[in-house]
């Protein structure tokens, strides 16, 4: 593949041609705020909205996540457009969140936390008033780990975990709008699914949704993927 030269915030970088903006820029340790983003996904869904950067000569931001790059692009991960578009996207986030992070298994190691820190956005609501609504009680039939949708964002990272890498099926999104959720087939519970319990799913969720029971757990595995189940 041929590689391309271009800029961000100024910084001269090249990369394969048709790469999306994202990755090369996380792995030039450039951050841009990212949640449902995955690199191996041909068409990304986009969902989260956070990953907007400018590029000169467009008239509006665009979600790096779908950017592909190109010969001589100049791109802005920080301008007022920018801010505003992550900063709306990061408030309705947080509108539909249980924000409880001290009795967070992801605290310190949460992608919502990392967000803010980097830019200087306050976890709490400003501008919006949260959604009163009745999340579902924590799943841990399991034994193994647990999901929390109070404090799912709705990425799909876990869905595509299942789905794509351990090619298990055991979960998906259901329902639309706000009811939109991580599911089960027929909302069963997690011990009466297909689960295998892999934790490839716990391992990719960037928050506190899903997450092991015992932390001994992962280590006992060595990080491997289980054929069957425990
Ligand atoms: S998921 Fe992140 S932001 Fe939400 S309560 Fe847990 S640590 Fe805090
Ligand atoms: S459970 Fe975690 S990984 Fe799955 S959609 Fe919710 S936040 Fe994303
Ligand atoms: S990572 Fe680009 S829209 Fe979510």
């Amino acid at each position: 593949m041929s590689e391309v030269k271009f800029t961000i915030d100024g910084r001269e970088i090249t990369a394969p041609a048709g790469e999306k903006l994202l990755w090369v820029a996380l792995k030039h340790d450039i951050y841009i705020p990212h949640l449902c983003g995955i690199q191996e996904e041909q068409r990304p869904g986009a969902g989260c909205r956070l990953c907007f950067v400018e590029v000169e000569g467009q008239a509006h931001p665009v979600t790096s996540c779908t950017l592909p790059v190109r010969e001589g692009m100049a791109v802005k991960t920080r301008t007022p457009a920018v801010d505003r578009l992550v900063r709306s996207a990061f408030e309705l986030l947080l509108s539909d969140h249980r924000l409880q992070c001290g009795k967070c298994p992801k605290n310190r190691a949460c992608a919502l936390q990392q967000i803010a820190r980097e830019r200087g956005l306050k976890l709490k609501l400003n501008r919006l008033k949260p959604l009163q609504r009745e999340f579902p009680p924590v799943d841990d039939s399991t034994a193994v780990f647990a999901c929390d949708r109070s404090r799912c964002v709705l990425c799909g990272q876990c869905v595509w975990a299942d789905q794509q890498v351990a090619k298990v099926g055991a979960i998906g999104f259901s329902r639309r709008g706000l009811n939109r959720t991580v599911s089960t087939f027929t909302g069963m519970e997690l011990a009466d699914s297909p689960c295998t319990k892999c934790g490839l799913c716990v391992e990719a969720c960037p928050v506190g949704a899903l997450y092991f029971l015992d932390d001994n757990w992962k280590n006992l595995q060595g990080g491997q993927t289980p054929k069957g189940k425990i």
